[in-house]
């Protein structure tokens, strides 16, 4: 892919994932401001681009470390770099917590940090086990940083919030290598309604949650650190809570179209598409033609993908046409079709997915029509999912 480094954009083979560079910027730069606006910590979430160059761009950007999703995912930052991660996430697999173990190990002298959640009493038993057995072996006294986690409305992962919360606190009060550093509190469901009342009323029950656990464990002599959470649907609203000292925002830094669909809300900071699915006219009929990006190119678990429009005149709706195949026709009110061998861009529905998707996003700078393609961005965690 080096050989398109300099290159104008119309030299990108299709389909290819490309990032807006200026977009990009200005998104990390909107986020951050943002973010110290209200004085809160920022560790994005870097499942959403799998990068190590790009977690280390936030990073210059301010934020003080990033979020993943999994021990290897995890591994892949620390390998290309990154040393300030947090496994937003419950790990149970013994072997799997001797890997965790082993990063904390790398990391210490470094001068790196690892954190990870937990909302069992036995998870934090396997994790102390696991972290235990590793200082025995190596000699090394490394530590990790313990955030319980709270389910406050999304039902996935967490514990629930209240007393449960403080038999998990006390516990991991009780391992050497476990530091308790706090609440994680993310309101995935949350992210996504589409209005912002709605938004508003499932996070301010999530903070009266997070406010009466956070008591209950102060009350009993325990310091909670921090409450870490939030997405970009949401990140305002904790943000402006005073009980949030760190958003795990992530969709962000290229925003999707099922992010666009929400309704913002006054005052909220606007993020634009900045992730992009390049993809060619490789057929046409009467009324409607075909493109070479299918559901490999771009995931649609959230939506299929927008078509960017230039002009309010060339706008077209894409419907699925399968595994390697996009159709589309003109939306309404206009009759245009784009010709054979013309090149269009898509707005993924969710960009998390489509990302992993790829080994490389293409960075252009200068935009989508006259740009130049300045570097490659691998996706270093591509396929972690353990
Ligand atoms: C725990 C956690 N924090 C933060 C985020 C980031 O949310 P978003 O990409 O919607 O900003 C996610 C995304 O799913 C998440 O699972």
């Amino acid at each position: 892919m080096s050989h398109l480094v300099g290159k104008s954009v119309d030299a990108i083979d299709t389909p290819a994932l490309v990032v807006d560079l200026d977009r990009m910027e200005r998104n990390l730069q909107t986020m951050a401001a943002f973010a110290a606006q209200y004085q809160v910590l920022l560790r994005p979430h870097a499942k959403m681009h799998k990068s190590a160059e790009l977690a280390k761009l936030q990073m210059a950007a301010g934020a003080v470390g990033v979020c993943v999703q999994k021990t290897s995912e995890a591994e892949a930052l620390v390998s290309n770099g990154v040393h300030n991660i947090f496994i937003t996430n419950e790990v149970i697999a013994l072997h799997k917590l001797a890997r965790v173990a082993a990063l904390t190990r790398v990391l210490a002298p470094l001068g790196g940090k690892l954190a990870i959640c937990v909302d069992s009493l036995e998870g934090i038993k396997r994790l102390a086990t696991c972290m235990n057995e590793g200082r025995l072996s190596s000699g090394i006294a490394s530590e990790i940083n313990v955030f319980i986690e709270l389910n406050v409305g999304q039902n996935r992962c967490g514990v629930e919030p209240g007393a449960p919360a403080v038999v998990l606190a006390l516990e991991i009060r009780k391992h050497p290598a476990l530091n308790f550093a706090g609440l994680q509190a993310y309101h995935g469901k949350a992210q996504h309604m589409r209005s912002p009342a709605e938004r508003r009323e499932a996070i301010l029950s999530a903070i009266k949650a997070v406010r009466h656990t956070h008591e209950l464990i102060e009350n009993i002599g325990i310091k909670v650190g921090l409450v870490t959470g939030a997405g970009t649907g949401t990140a305002p609203l904790e943000a402006a809570s005073k009980l949030y000292g760190e958003l795990q925002a992530g969709s962000y830094l290229f925003m999707d179209a099922d992010y666009a669909a929400n309704e913002q809300a006054i005052g909220q900071p606007r993020f634009k598409h900045a992730l992009f699915v390049k993809t060619q006219v490789v057929s046409v009929h009467a009324g409607h033609v075909v493109c070479d990006a299918g559901h490999k190119s771009h995931a649609i678990d959230s939506g299929l993908p927008k078509v960017h429009a230039f002009s309010s005149r060339s706008e077209l709706v894409y419907s699925n046409g399968g595994d390697e195949h996009g159709i589309l026709k003109p939306a309404a009110g206009s009759t245009r079709l784009p010709s054979l061998g013309s090149m269009l861009w898509l707005i993924p529905g969710h960009c998390d997915p489509t990302v992993n998707l790829h080994d490389v996003m293409i960075g252009v700078r200068g935009g989508l029509l006259k740009g130049v393609v300045e570097r490659i961005i691998n996706v270093d965690a591509r396929g972690c999912l353990t």
